[in-house]
Parts: C-alpha cells; sequence; structure tokens
C-alpha cells in the first residue's frame, strides 16, 4: 500500500515488492487508494510482469490517499474484515509518519504483521537519513531555482522561492545550498526578520545585484511566504521582491537513480523481514546501510534538521 503524499520512487518499491513476492513464492496483493482502499476492499494482486515499466515513473500506480475514517474504531474494523477476507498476513506501507502511524495502531490492534517504508519528500521520519523521493523532490527545486535565478539577475531582483516542507526544512536546506541561495529559512531554526534584512542589507552593500531565498512552506518567520515579501518591500524599497512558489511540481517526475535504487532495496527487504517474522519496524537507511527501527520510535520522532548544513549555508552566502 501507499499512503498519504505520494513520492517519486514510490512505484520503483512496489516493483521491487511485487518481485520480491514472486522470488519467494508469496502471493502479493495491492491495495489501491491507501487506508481507503483497505476499508473499502479495493485490493489487485499484483505479480512480476504487472509492475513492469513503472520503476522510471513517479507518483504511484497504487494511488494514495489521505484517509480520515482509518482514525475511527469503525474504520479500522471495516479493514481488518477485508484483510481477513482475502487471507493477508502482512502489510507492507510506503508513506510518511502519518501513515506508519495508522500502520502501527492497526498492528496492535488486529496483530497483523506490518512494515513500514519510509516514503515522503519531506524527508522528516526518525531512523533514516532518506526517505523514498527526497532526492528527486531536492533535484526538482535546484533545476528551479537554477531557471529562476536567470530571471533574478537579468533583473536585478530578489525572489523569494517556497519549497515544501509542511514541519521540515531538510528539502529547503539542501536544495537551497546546491542552488547557491543566499538565504535559507526552515521551520527548526527560526533566526527572526531583523537577521534576514541584516542578510539582505549587506549582501547589497557586499555588491550582489539579485537573491535568492528559499523558504521552507512552514518557516515561521511570518505567516506566509507572500507577506514576508511584502514586510521585506515595506523595509528595503531599494530590492525589486518577487514571489515563486513551486508547489506540486516537487512531488512529482521521474525518480533519480538514487531514489530508484533505495526504493528497490527497501521493497526487497520488506518482504524478507516480513519472512522473518519481524513486525512493527520501519527500514530505514544509514550510511548506505538498511536498518531497521521500531514504528513506535519511527512515527514519534522527527530527523533533525543537521545543524552543521545550517552553518555551512551561512559561510556560503557571505
Ligand atoms: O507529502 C508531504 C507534503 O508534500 C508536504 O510538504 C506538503 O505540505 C503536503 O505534502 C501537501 O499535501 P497535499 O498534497 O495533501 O496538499
Amino acid at each position: 500500500m501507499t499512503s498519504g503524499g505520494d513520492a517519486p520512487g514510490m512505484n520503483a518499491a512496489i516493483r521491487a515488492i511485487a518481485r520480491a513476492c514472486q522470488y519467494y513464492n508469496h502471493q502479493c496483493i495491492a491495495v489501491i487508494q491507501g487506508f481507503e482502499g483497505l476499508i473499502n476492499g479495493h485490493f489487485k494482486e499484483l505479480d512480476a510482469r504487472g509492475v513492469r515499466n513503472i520503476i522510471n515513473r513517479g507518483g504511484t500506480i497504487l494511488k494514495s490517499a489521505r484517509c480520515k475514517e482509518f482514525r475511527t474504531v469503525e474504520g479500522r474494523k471495516k479493514a481488518w474484515e477485508n484483510v481477513q477476507k482475502h487471507n493477508i498476513d502482512g502489510l507492507i506501507i510506503i508513506g510518511g509518519d502519518g501513515s506508519l502511524t495508522g500502520g502501527m495502531i492497526f498492528q496492535s490492534e488486529y496483530g497483523l504483521p506490518v512494515v513500514g517504508i519510509p516514503g515522503t519528500i519531506d524527508n522528516d521520519i526518525y531512523g533514516t537519513s532518506r526517505a523514498i523521493g527526497f532526492d528527486t523532490a531536492v533535484n526538482t527545486v535546484v533545476e528551479a531555482v537554477d531557471k529562476i535565478r536567470d530571471t533574478a539577475s537579468s533583473h536585478n531582483r530578489l525572489f523569494f522561492i517556497e519549497v515544501m516542507g509542511r514541519d521540515a526544512g531538510h528539502i529547503a536546506l539542501n536544495a537551497g545550498i546546491a542552488a547557491g541561495a543566499e538565504e535559507i529559512l526552515i521551520p527548526e531554526q527560526d533566526d527572526g526578520i531583523d537577521s534576514l534584512i541584516r542578510t539582505l542589507k549587506y549582501g547589497k552593500k557586499s555588491g550582489k545585484s539579485s537573491s535568492i531565498v528559499v523558504v521552507a512552506e512552514g518557516d515561521k518567520t511570518r505567516d506566509n511566504v507572500f507577506n514576508l515579501a511584502s514586510q521585506i518591500r515595506e523595509e528595503l524599497p531599494e530590492y525589486d521582491v518577487r514571489v515563486s512558489v513551486l508547489g506540486h511540481i516537487q512531488r512529482g517526475g521521474r525518480p533519480t537513480y538514487y531514489d530508484r535504487v533505495l526504493a528497490s532495496r527497501m521493497g526487497i527487504y520488506s518482504v524478507e523481514i516480513l519472512r522473518e517474522g519481524k513486525s512493527n519496524v520501519m527500514i530505514g537507511v544509514d550510511l548506505d546501510k538498511l536498518i531497521l527501527t521500531p514504528l513506535k520510535d519511527a512515527v514519534k520522532g522527527k530527523s533533525a534538521i543537521n545543524k552543521n548544513m545550517v552553518r555551512i549555508s551561512k559561510i556560503l552566502s557571505v
């Protein structure tokens, strides 16, 4: 099952799971549309040939949803009835922390073995340094910021570019460094608007003609990027300010090699650990090695922002 916000590379994981099932002689049943499909009994058998030509495609062929009904006892009861009807004896969930929490609760209520695979462009899950989709999303953002930089420098403009990350600044921090942003604003570090004004003033004085500020969706400097830009227009009239919100473009597109390989490895491993009788764990990657974290820890914690990257971004924007 894929659940929550889709992420490029989910299809590569689905393909790996279906093929590992065939390799080990298990039946692979896909749930369509996340927990909604589990509640409505929307299932489809997948064999090795049924997942051809999807490794290169973004999105998820199984569709995804954010399902409110699964948060209710009645919803989960309906899901359990479908699980029994189809003789399902293990569930692999590819998704973010909300989806993994749903899986953990389901496991605790009905005892069905559950394994989580982290799939979210936000990369904000504890127990893995990379979630499927993050690498692709960061590359998409870098490409977009590079393009905006061309027009920003042609017109001597200051651009505020909002990137995804409702609660996390991983996309903003990594893409911001890679694309040479002057400032990166993230929810994990609130330096306040005065610090931003100081940086921008200093930038003008030191001869910068255009500037890029990458702002994570969840940044708290102002309530949204448009109000932030308005305030800067007032405080620094010497700047010609524009705003660009990248939006859902960041969730789509062909997965990078990294996401395809990571998803393939995690997909196979998920089948293997279910075969070993393990449950209630999430697969993660640490220094290229696959690791397991109890689901309860994975959903409780947030992956910490790398403070050294914040420091590096400050040095680079001098
Ligand atoms: O999947 C995570 C995420 O991309 C967040 O960064 C973003 O805030 C959210 O999803 C948007 O979700 P939706 O597509 O449901 O509006």
